[in-house]
């Protein structure tokens, strides 16, 4: 399997090329809800998600960014759905993580702005890289008790000194940019959301993969991160614009 690649097919064509337990970290947004046409191509979840099974890493991770479309009043919950099939064919939820956009599109009706999407992070068992990002504590003077263990039915403390550094939260937040590069594709997500998930699971020339490359966000910011990467993305149309996007790398 050519490495660095842009595959113009299905995802599916291209995962049965890979062998099992090859890829170490997927970040991808399939379409979802039939929102857009995407040129009229449709997707067969259910295989895409065994496929993707397969081909992750033991310890790897899919990062899956979706939403719910409203019909007839109603939000589809497809999200859930498709995280509770992810789970049921051996996935781990590793978390439900938020991506809020600060510039969310306005709604109409008797509801409240619609401003985030999910972001799951299913993982194959426990993840096997998490490098966090992280934020400068505002109280690091003093000490904390930590608990060491027991003796004699009473419970032991040492003095630590606190941490300088604290992991972030789980809902991060991104300004939906349309720019010169992706204006021709209808749902880019940011070039920053796929770069903090790449440099959180996983390292340098690991195997990045996107299944629904679109604008090709996630191969762009996989390259930038030196990762290895490869893309699938069934219209030709679109992959013209993630190889132009990729060439901005040069
Ligand atoms: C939500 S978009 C992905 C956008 C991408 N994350 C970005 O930042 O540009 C989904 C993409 O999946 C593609 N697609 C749909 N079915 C596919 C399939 N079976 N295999 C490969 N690509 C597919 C569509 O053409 C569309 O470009």
């Amino acid at each position: 399997m050519e490495l660095n690649k842009i595959y113009n097919e299905n995802c599916l064509d291209t995962m049965a090329r890979m062998e099992d337990n090859f890829v170490d970290l997927t970040v991808t947004s399939p379409p979802y809800d039939d929102l857009r046409t995407y040129n009229g191509y449709s997707f067969d979840f259910e295989s895409i998600a065994k496929e993707l099974f397969r081909i992750t890493k033991e310890g790897g991770v899919v990062v899956w960014v979706v939403g719910d479309a409203t019909k007839n009043g109603s939000e589809s919950l497809t999200s859930f759905r498709q995280a509770l099939y992810f789970k049921e064919i051996g996935f781990n939820v590793h978390d439900t993580m938020i991506y809020r956009k600060t510039n969310p599109n306005p709604v109409m009706g008797k509801r409240y702005k619609q401003c985030f999407e999910y972001m799951f992070i299913f993982s194959k068992g426990k993840p096997k890289v998490f490098n966090p990002i992280q934020v400068h504590c505002e109280n690091t003077k003093g000490f904390v008790k930590c608990f060491v263990g027991e003796k004699d039915g009473i419970k032991q403390y040492v003095n630590k000194k606190r941490n300088e550094y604290k992991n972030i939260d789980n809902i991060f937040e991104y300004k939906t940019v349309r720019n010169k590069e992706t204006k021709k594709h209808s749902a880019v997500f940011p070039e920053q959301l796929a770069n903090d998930h790449i440099i959180t699971w996983s390292n340098e020339n690991d195997i990045v993969y996107d299944c629904f490359g679109g604008s090709g966000t996630t191969p762009k910011m996989a390259k930038a991160n030196n990762r290895n990467w490869i893309v699938s993305e069934i219209s030709s149309e679109y992959c013209e614009i993630i190889k132009e996007r990729l060439n901005t790398l040069l």
